[in-house]
């Protein structure tokens, strides 16, 4: 290893020690880990409990080096869809015990993830946090005891829903931590690839968590996660209220929608990865509509909404007229931190910015506009996990179509796994 390179790293490993003192003593604990044999700190869950215990050591860590070699099993929509529910109770305890198999894997395959990350990279405090959240989140998840009755099963959904808001800011972190250390790598399909596997992982371990945790509400519309008769049109209008919201807070004014085709199509699907998606289409268009008709505010073009349902697939196609993609730039805009924002306009540093997208599927908050350069790249990597697809076509000098395509998941057709 080159001595400058070295001499990087020691003075990285440093600044990651000196971060802050937590970071510093979270470095500290982490050395200090001692497997629990005994399962009854998991059993009486109590989250005070929990952040008080040491974080686990990076290295001889077996047991996710095990998990971490088993494969994933998803499941169809379909599946969780058909999976019959019984008066007893049973399909939540069938349920959890695959939660309980399954997740430790995902989380181990995120883990060991982490471990191939550059030297670099994974010295940044803030990704080091996320580092050390998943792991805490495995052992809290695989030394949780055999789930075989309802009360087990109630203390493991607490746990669950404590975890699931635990990791609730992961994406701001990553988007903050990359963003730091990104002068460091020369690689770009490094980053890309590394967060489109664990932002993707994360969606699909969240819905499944979700998932078993809606099992408990009787509704007569929804599954589970699954509405099982959207309108599309509906979540539509929601973001929609939404996008102009924020456009209102910022510039006062905002771009009117329109929404056409087949408006009163109904079909079962999960809406969560909608909440994400298409809010930050939706902020995207009214930016570009509103920042390219500064003279004339009054005067805007609408942004036109079209949706297309057939029998394998749904389309939603968003016009703008908001000047179009430079020919320059068109090829960065999936990048992950491309933006054109200024910094005047971005609330990076809040926290905010990213408060708008994922965390969107469970609280949808007042967020801004644009920020970090994530809206596009990171909708484009969920519309492709559910297999799936978001493509532009933009026409420079008058504006942009994109198109979301997303797979029905009726079970009429191939869908994708979760
Ligand atoms: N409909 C559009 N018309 C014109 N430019 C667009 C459009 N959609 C995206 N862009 C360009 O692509 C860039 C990246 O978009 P993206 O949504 O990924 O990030 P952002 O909006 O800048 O920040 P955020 O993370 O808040 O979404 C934008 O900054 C903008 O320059
Ligand atoms: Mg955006």
């Amino acid at each position: 290893m080159a001595l400058s390179t070295m001499k990087a790293n020691q003075l990285v490993f440093k600044q990651a020690l000196n971060f802050k003192s937590a970071s510093y003593s979270r470095s500290i604990a982490i050395t200090s880990y001692r497997p629990q044999s005994n399962y009854s700190a998991v059993h009486d869950y109590s989250p005070a409990k929990e952040k008080s215990r040491p974080v686990v050591s990076f290295y001889n860590q077996s047991a996710i080096d095990v998990a971490a070699k088993k494969p994933s099993v998803r499941l169809t929509p379909a599946t969780l869809l058909y999976t019959g529910k019984s008066p007893d109770g049973n399909h939540l305890l069938r349920s959890a015990q695959y939660l309980h198999k399954e997740l430790p894997v995902r989380v181990a395959h995120r883990i060991a993830e982490f471990r191939g990350l550059p030297f670099i990279v994974g010295c940044n405090p803030t990704i080091l946090h996320v580092h050390e959240l998943y792991i805490r989140a495995f052992h809290l998840l695989s030394e949780f005891p055999s789930i075989r009755d309802m009360d087990t099963e109630r203390q493991y959904c607490k746990m669950v829903k404590t975890l699931l808001d635990d990791h609730k800011d992961v994406v701001t972190h990553l988007a903050e931590g990359f963003r730091e250390c990104r002068k460091h790598i020369t690689d770009e399909s490094l980053i890309h690839n590394f967060l489109d596997r664990i932002l993707t992982s994360r969606l699909g371990i969240r819905m499944l968590a979700e998932h078993h945790l809606f099992l408990h509400q009787d509704k007569n519309d929804s599954i589970g996660i699954i509405a099982t008769k959207m309108s599309l049109k509906k979540v539509i209008e929601k973001w929609v209220s939404f996008a102009r919201e924020q456009c209102e807070l910022r510039f006062g004014y905002a771009p009117s929608v329109k929404i056409n085709g087949h408006t009163g199509a109904t079909f079962p699907y999960i809406i969560q990865p909608l909440d994400y998606m298409l809010p930050e289409l939706l902020k995207n268009a009214m930016r570009a509509t509103i920042e390219s008709h500064l003279d004339t505010p009054m005067n805007l073009p609408d942004v036109v909404i079209t949706i297309a349902s057939n029998e394998v697939d749904f389309i939603i196609r968003i016009s703008d007229r908001g000047g179009g993609i430079p020919h320059s730039l068109l090829k960065k805009v999936f990048q992950y931190h491309f933006t054109t924002a200024n910094d005047d306009e971005s609330v990076s540093d809040n926290g905010g910015a990213l408060g708008t997208m994922i965390e969107a599927v469970n609280q949808p908050t007042a967020g801004p506009l644009c920020g970090f350069g994530f809206g596009l790249p990171v909708s484009k990597a969920y519309a492709e996990y559910l297999g799936g697809s978001i493509s532009l076509e933009t026409m420079q000098g008058i504006g942009t179509d994109v198109y979301l395509r997303l797979r029905h998941i009726d079970g009429k057709q191939e869908s994708f796994r979760i």
